[in-house]
C-alpha cells in the first residue's frame, strides 16, 4: 500500500516537474529522441563506458556540430563548431565547471582545475608565474633527467615490444612529483611513496569508471558502493602523502636547504626549487592557506601526469609509424645537438620547429582532454540562440579536430599541416583549450613532449607492432587506446 502510494506520488510529481518546465530555445534543435521526464537517461546508461566516445561522435554526425541531449530536466548542449567554441572559451563569467568535475572535489578540493569566481581569478594570479619561462628552466634539468632514464629503461627492453602506457605513465608521473613536489618517486622506493604512487593512478581509475554509472553520481551512493570505499582509502594515502611532503619542504626551507640551480650545479644535500617552493612563498606573503597548497599540488598532479603520459603514447605511436617523420625530427635534432650527447637546452628545444608540428598534429589526432564541459551560470546568446542558465555545455576537440573541412583528410597524420601558412579559424585546434581557462600547464607540457621525443628518437629507431594501425579510443576524463599500444625500440648505431 505504502510502495503504491509512494509511486503515484512519484509519478504525480514527474507531470508536475513536466508541466512547470519553462519553454527553452534549445527543445528546437536537433538530437537523438527524447522520453517525456527522462530524456536521454536510458540512453546514456546503456552505453558501455569504452563506446560512450563513439556514440557521441555518431551523434555529431547525425544531428550536426550543435545539438542537444537531456538527463532528465538537465539540458546538455553538444557543440563541435569553431565559432560557438569561441563564444563559449572566451566568455569571461562562464567559467564555471559542469557536474562530473565534482566527483574531483574531494580530491582536488577547491584547487585551480575546479574552483570558479573570484577565488579562480585569485588562485590563476598566485600560479601564473609559476609556469613562467624562468621557472620553467628549473624543471628543464629534471624532464632532461628523467627522459634520459626513460632511455636507459628501454634500452634495457632490448629491442622488444614495449606496452606503452604504463611504462610511459610512470615515467610522467615521476615527473611532475619532482616538478611540483620536489619528490623522487623512482628513487624511493619507500612504502609510503610506492603507495601514493599506486593512489594516484588507481584514483583516476575509479573517477573515470564512476561518469559512466549513472547510478554513482551522488556521493551517497558512491561512497557506499566497493568503488567508493576504495577511493576513500586511496584519498587518504595520497592527502596524508601529499601533506608529509609539504610539511618537510616547508621545514627544509626554514633550514635554508632549498636553492635555484642551474643544469649543471652542484647542490650537494640541498634540493632543487619546485612548484610547491613557490606556493610556499605565496603562503609566506599570506596569499595562500596550507588547504590551498595541498589543493594545488594534488590539481598539479592529476592534470600533469596522465595528459602528457597520453599525448607521448599516442605520439610514439605514430611517430613508430612514420618512418619519414620520424627520419625528419631525427635530422632536425641532430642539426640543433649533433653528435654532442649532451641535454638541449630549453632555446634549443624551441628551435625544433618540425618537431614542434608534429606534437601539434599528435594532439589534434589524439586531443589529451578530448571534451570539456561548462555549467552555464548566466544566460547569454550563442549567434542567435539564447542559453538559459542550469544548461551544461559539452565542448568537443575531438569532433573539432576531426572536422574536414578545417582539416582535409583529417584522419591522416600530417605533420606539414601546422607548417604551412594558410590559415584557419582560430579555435579550430584548442586541445589546451583557449581563453581564460585555458591550461596553465601548456608550456610546461610542451618543454616535457619535446624533451621526451627528442631524446627518444635520437636514441632509437621506432618500430610499429602492426603497421599502419590506429587503436579504438575511449574517453573517460582523457583520452585512451581501449587496447595496449606497443613499439619496438631498436638502438640507433652511432
Ligand atoms: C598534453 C598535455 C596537456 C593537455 C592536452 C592539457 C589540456 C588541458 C585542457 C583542455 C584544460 C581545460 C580544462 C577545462 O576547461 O576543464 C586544461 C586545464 C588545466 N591544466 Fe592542462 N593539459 C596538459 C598538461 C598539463 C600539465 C602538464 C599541467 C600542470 C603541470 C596542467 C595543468 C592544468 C591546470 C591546473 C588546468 C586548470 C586551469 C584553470 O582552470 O585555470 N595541464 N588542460
Amino acid at each position: 500500500m505504502l510502495i503504491e502510494a509512494l509511486l503515484g506520488l512519484f509519478i504525480v510529481l514527474l507531470i508536475w516537474l513536466y508541466f512547470r518546465e519553462e519553454e527553452n530555445p534549445l527543445d528546437k534543435l536537433p538530437g537523438p529522441p527524447k522520453l517525456p521526464f527522462f530524456g536521454n537517461t536510458f540512453e546514456l546508461m546503456r552505453f558501455p563506458p569504452d563506446q560512450l566516445m563513439e556514440q557521441l561522435i555518431d551523434f555529431t554526425k547525425t544531428y550536426g556540430d550543435r545539438y542537444v541531449m537531456k538527463v532528465m530536466s538537465l539540458r546538455i548542449l553538444h557543440i563541435s563548431n569553431p565559432s560557438d567554441i569561441e563564444v563559449v572559451l572566451a566568455h569571461t563569467k562562464n567559467i564555471s565547471k559542469s557536474m562530473p568535475y565534482a566527483f574531483l572535489r574531494d580530491w582536488l578540493g577547491s584547487g585551480l582545475l575546479l574552483s570558479t569566481g573570484s577565488h579562480w581569478h585569485r588562485r590563476r594570479k598566485i600560479l601564473t608565474p609559476t609556469f613562467h619561462f624562468n621557472i620553467l628552466k628549473n624543471f628543464a634539468t629534471v624532464i632532461e633527467e628523467k627522459s634520459r632514464d626513460l632511455v636507459h629503461l628501454l634500452k634495457s627492453k632490448k629491442g622488444g615490444d614495449v606496452d606503452l602506457m604504463p611504462v610511459i605513465s610512470d615515467y610522467t608521473l615521476f615527473t611532475i612529483c619532482e616538478t611540483a613536489m620536489g619528490t623522487k618517486l623512482d628513487g624511493d622506493q619507500s612504502a609510503a611513496t610506492i603507495n601514493y604512487k599506486n593512489a594516484i593512478l588507481n584514483m583516476g581509475l575509479l573517477l573515470l569508471s564512476r561518469i559512466t554509472k549513472v547510478w554513482l553520481w551522488t556521493d551517497f551512493m558512491f561512497y557506499k558502493s566497493s568503488q567508493g570505499k576504495e577511493f576513500s582509502g586511496l584519498l587518504d594515502t595520497a592527502r596524508s602523502f601529499a601533506d608529509n611532503v609539504i610539511m618537510d619542504r616547508k621545514a627544509q626551507r626554514a633550514e635554508n636547504k632549498v636553492v635555484e640551480v642551474s643544469a649543471d650545479a652542484e647542490f650537494g644535500t640541498k634540493r632543487r626549487l619546485a612548484m610547491l617552493d613557490l606556493l610556499l612563498e605565496a603562503e609566506e606573503r599570506g596569499e595562500i592557506d596550507m588547504e590551498g597548497i595541498r589543493d594545488e599540488v594534488n590539481t598539479f598532479m592529476f592534470e600533469g601526469h596522465d595528459t602528457t603520459a597520453l599525448a607521448i603514447t599516442f605520439g610514439l605511436m605514430l611517430i613508430a609509424d612514420h618512418d619519414d617523420v620520424q627520419e625528419r625530427i631525427f635530422e632536425e635534432v641532430q642539426s640543433i645537438l649533433g653528435d654532442d650527447d649532451r641535454p638541449p637546452a630549453l632555446s634549443e628545444l624551441s628551435d625544433m620547429k618540425y618537431l614542434e608540428a608534429v606534437i601539434k598534429e599528435i594532439l589534434r589526432l589524439y586531443p589529451s582532454v578530448p571534451f570539456i564541459g561548462r555549467k552555464v551560470t548566466e544566460d547569454f546568446k550563442l549567434g542567435d540562440l539564447l542559453v538559459k542558465q542550469g544548461t551544461t555545455i559539452d565542448i568537443h576537440f575531438y569532433e573539432l579536430h576531426h572536422r574536414a573541412d578545417m582539416f582535409p583528410d583529417p584522419e591522416k597524420f600530417d605533420p606539414e599541416r601546422f607548417l604551412s601558412s594558410e590559415t584557419r579559424h582560430p579555435y579550430a585546434y584548442v586541445p589546451f583549450s583557449a581563453g581564460p581557462r585555458n591550461c596553465i600547464g601548456q608550456r610546461f607540457a610542451m618543454q616535457e613532449m619535446k624533451s621526451t621525443f627528442s631524446e627518444v628518437v635520437r636514441n632509437f629507431k621506432l618500430v610499429p607492432k602492426v603497421k599502419g594501425h590506429r587503436p579504438r579510443v575511449f574517453a573517460d576524463i582523457v583520452l585512451r587506446p581501449v587496447d595496449p599500444i606497443y613499439v619496438k625500440f631498436i638502438p640507433r648505431t652511432k
